[in-house]
């Protein structure tokens, strides 16, 4: 088929997500192969958001299409309730990756179905209603996962699921309060947060849940203390604490979950894009022996045609065996400080450059008019000229596609990244923030 037809038939039958449809433009990808994407005329495009933030392993990679291969060859679908190689195989395999606190793992088909099961999960175990969520946060688009959300991507499900609650996020950045030190300030939000709990009825909050690093709304990463604090809340108060790891698990932070950098044990932890890199779509909810014991003699009443695919799992095995023979997580350390060095150079460098945030491969560049007022290049929904579009567009004319947020810049690369690779893409961005500079 040829490019014109292939974008005709996407711009007059697909609903784009997130966009309005008129004048899109999508790329049209002919092949992929690791970090790297070509269009029909050979244009060649480097992938610094793995996709969705989920192509961790990027494009092509053999050992999980040989894996999936291999399954559709025995069966490709196999319901729930019947014991499948490889839905046990994978569930076993994630309870040895998880914290020993960890006991059994509900499949889902992606990460917004596996927090509405965590939610649904944290009711039945606690028999309490209350679920308290960040406002700076993406848990998922589809109904309940989209009422945890508390960014403007909530605002369509409005008026919003009785008992949902939120709570402010410790984006010190963006923060009037000035703190002494990263511990001040989780002292600060702990404080309020405690406080909140009280006024909401302790005894009728189910669950709390943070993604441990907050991911697509601009990379906000826990101030010494906090996390370990609000899992002292929720101890306090019998509070599951939830951490969605959907886009920071499986390696993104340099740590195979985000909340191993913190020292905290979750009571469930939910996971989907990296689990299985986006070859076969796949979530899944972990919980704690507790939680998984009290349903030995209680119903689940939790389940999905697609729970546990076996097509997907057999893909999430090949995933995490990619993972660990190929020390992924050492290259994302390594290449991640490399990253936060050269992050720390384009802020000295521009003058647009307000701040820049990463662990391990997950970063964000936030755009400023004035570094002392901290005005941002343009606030959220309030972007009439197309700033940030424009500032993707000449990203993306060189062939750097990633997207933004607010008036931020995501840079999130497959995990497999060299050195010279990512050194030569930052230097694209390098470039782009010099013509930045000169548009503000
Ligand atoms: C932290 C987090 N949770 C949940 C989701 C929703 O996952 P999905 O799009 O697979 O439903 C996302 C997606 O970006 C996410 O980043």
């Amino acid at each position: 088929m040829s490019e014109a037809s292939i974008k005709a038939n996407h711009t007059t039958y697909n609903l784009q997500s997130w966009s309005k449809q008129r004048g899109l433009n999508p790329v049209v990808i002919e092949k992929a192969e690791g970090i790297y994407m070509w269009d029909p005329s050979g244009k060649r495009y480097t992938d610094m958001s793995s996709q969705l933030v989920n192509l961790n392993v990027g494009h092509g990679n053999k050992a999980i299409i040989e894996a999936i291969k291999k399954q559709a060859d025995r069966y490709c679908y196999i319901g729930p309730s019947y014991a499948s190689e490889p839905r046990g195989e994978l569930a076993k395999l994630l309870i040895e990756l998880l914290p020993d606190n960890m006991g059994k793992i509900l499949f889902t088909n992606a990460g917004a179905d596996a927090n509405e099961n965590a939610v649904k999960i944290a009711k039945m175990f606690t028999g309490r209603h209350k679920v308290f969520s960040r406002y700076r946060s993406y848990h998922g688009s589809s109904f309940g996962a989209g009422n945890l959300t508390g960014e403007p991507r909530r605002y369509p499900l409005e008026p919003g699921i009785p008992g949902f609650v939120k709570f402010f996020d410790p984006y010190i950045y963006r923060e009037p309060l000035k703190f002494g030190s990263e511990k001040e300030a989780s002292d600060y939000y702990l404080y309020k947060l405690r406080e909140q709990v009280i006024y909401e009825k302790p005894d009728s909050v189910a669950a709390l849940i943070v993604e441990t690093v907050t991911g697509s709304n601009g990379v906000i990463i826990p101030p010494e203390g906090y996390l370990q604090g609000v899992r002292r809340i929720c101890d306090e108060f019998g509070i599951l604490l939830i951490c969605d790891e959907v886009m920071m698990g499986f390696g993104r932070t340099g740590k195979m979950f985000a909340f191993e950098h913190f020292g905290i044990k979750p009571d469930i932890v939910t996971f989907a894009k990296g689990a299985t890199c986006g070859y076969v779509q796949l979530g899944g909810v972990a919980v704690s022996k507790p939680i998984a014991a009290y349903f030995d003699d209680n119903f689940l009443s939790c389940g999905l045609t697609y729970s546990g695919h076996p097509l997907a799992c057999a893909a999430g095995i090949a995933c995490v065996n990619f993972y660990k023979e190929n020390r992924i997580i050492e290259n994302v350390v390594a290449r991640g400080a490399e990253l936060q060095e050269i992050f720390k150079t384009l802020k000295e460098k521009h003058k647009t450059v307000g701040d820049v945030r990463s662990i391990g491969l997950m970063g964000a560049v936030e755009l400023v008019k004035d570094k002392a007022t901290r005005e941002p290049v343009v606030s959220y929904g309030k972007d009439p000229e197309g700033v940030m579009k424009k500032i993707n567009g000449k990203l993306a004319a060189k062939g750097f596609m990633t997207y933004t947020h607010e008036n931020m810049i995501l840079v999130a690369p497959p995990l497999i990244i060299t050195k010279e690779q990512l050194a030569e893409e930052l230097q694209k961005l390098d470039e782009v923030l010099d013509e930045v500079d000169r548009m503000f």
